[in-house]
């Protein structure tokens, strides 16, 4: 075994299989776990190791189909990817709640990105405000010949906001450049204009230009997404009672406000992912969103219609493109997004946006009644049983055993496991 240290340069030079062997002998890899590492599934050699640097082999994650999804009148496969159980299912059996209603109605979530430009020492704020206002169509018409296709399209640089900022480093002047980047998630046409228009600004203000890059938080992009769900099909009044009074819950604090939105983000997490998109910048803007008020609270909203149904509502920003990045790159992600059969990013966002409130309708749900650990115990159950090496002919009778005794834990997996083969009838 080679002395265990981790500047390690050039590893990026080595081949694949070089990495793979140094590593091995750096942190002792036996030969199963040699082979898992040099499994690399659908992807090429070549394709993975150019995606990002020192790469040594490829992470898999479960593929999930969640059903049920009428979206504006159009029926929906949701690809899911995302490693915690029983996600995919309450998708599932929300959006079926929500069906008998109609499903779920989405708006259009244009597609304008924000870069921002952040200007400093700046002496006269107004005057520069000024300035950059009566350049405008200068600014944009820069901002343009950076992207002609774009602008050929439809796309392209759309306006400005001019932002005064008070600072530890005094005021500053921030510009927003809002772009419109039809399917793209946007990052790299974004970040290109804004850096392509800084020598300009900086000649005009006599500012010092610093940040030129976008903002996460896509005030300009946002998903809407309403629906109805069935009384009786949620458990009846006393259940819906019961979600009223969770996200009431969520809206006074902030401490439930964040498990609120972290069952939204695992729904809209897991399409991202499966289609590619960066997961990331999804979860900052949500978050980032969720306290715009100043207090952070959950993303969706919840009443009653005249019937007793339960009307949800979320708004979020999403930043998702069905070009560019990983979406047209990743086998799996193209894949996904032919089950989804989407035409545009503003499609795929409502979409999102649905799975988002469906999956918190879910997890409110089963908090109101029967709580969430039942649903979750079979295939945490199962899988404990797997990890106390439990044969696959024998995981389901000691998963069951573990959840009858309500100790779901590898030692009496174990335990139960060698009862049987001592051929104690259990
Ligand atoms: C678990 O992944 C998500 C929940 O905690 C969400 C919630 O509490 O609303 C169940």
């Amino acid at each position: 075994m080679k002395e265990f240290r981790s500047d390690i340069s050039g590893f990026y030079k080595l081949s694949m299989d070089e990495r793979r062997k140094l590593l091995s002998e750096l942190v002792n890899l036996n030969q199963d776990e040699i082979e898992i590492l040099n499994t690399l599934g659908y992807f090429k050699p070549s394709q993975i190791d150019t995606l990002i640097e020192n790469v040594v082999g490829s992470f898999q994650l479960p593929m999930g189909l969640a059903f049920n999804f009428k979206i504006n009148n159009k029926d929906y496969i949701i690809p899911m990817v995302i490693e915690e159980p029983s996600v995919v299912a309450a998708a599932s059996n929300a959006a079926r709640m929500a069906r008998k209603h109609g499903g779920f109605h989405s708006e259009n979530v244009p597609s304008v990105m924000i870069s921002q430009i952040q200007i400093t020492q700046i002496h006269d704020i107004e005057s520069a405000k000024k300035l950059i206002s009566d350049n405008k169509d200068q600014i944009l018409k820069i901002a343009n010949e950076q992207d002609p296709l774009l602008n050929k399209l439809g796309g392209g640089a759309l306006d400005l906001e001019l932002r005064d900022l008070k600072t530890g480093k005094g005021k500053m002047l921030i510009i927003h450049l809002l772009v419109n980047v039809l399917d793209a998630m946007g990052a790299n046409v974004v970040n290109t204009m804004a850096e392509a228009i800084s020598p300009f600004i900086e000649e005009l203000t006599k500012g010092k230009i610093y940040l030129r890059i976008l903002s996460n938080l896509a005030t300009h992009r946002i998903a809407k997404s309403k629906a109805t769900f069935d009384k009786e099909l949620l458990g009846g009044s006393e259940v819906v009672e019961g979600i009223l009074n969770a996200y009431e819950f969520a809206a006074a604090d902030p401490y439930r406000a964040t498990t609120h939105n972290k069952g939204i983000m695992n729904g809209i997490v897991a399409l991202t992912m499966a289609t590619g998109n960066d997961t990331r910048a999804i979860e900052s803007g949500a978050h980032a969103y969720a306290s715009l008020s100043g207090q952070y609270s959950p993303l969706t909203k919840f009443a009653l219609d005249s019937k007793g149904n339960l009307v949800g509502e979320i708004e979020v920003p999403l930043a998702l493109g069905i070009i560019g990045g990983m979406t047209k790159i990743h086998p799996m992600a193209r894949i996904a997004l032919k089950i989804l059969n989407v035409e545009s990013a503003n499609e795929l966002s409502q979409v999102c946006a649905a799975l988002g409130l469906a999956q918190n309708v879910a997890a409110l749900r089963a908090l109101a009644s029967e709580g969430i650990q039942k649903g979750h115990m079979a295939l945490h159950s199962r899988n404990i049983a797997k990890i106390a090496g439990v044969p696959e002919n024998l995981v389901e009778k000691v998963a069951k055993k573990m959840i009858e005794e309500n100790k779901i834990r590898v030692d009496i997996a174990k335990e139960i496991l060698k009862k049987l083969s001592e051929g104690e009838n259990l």
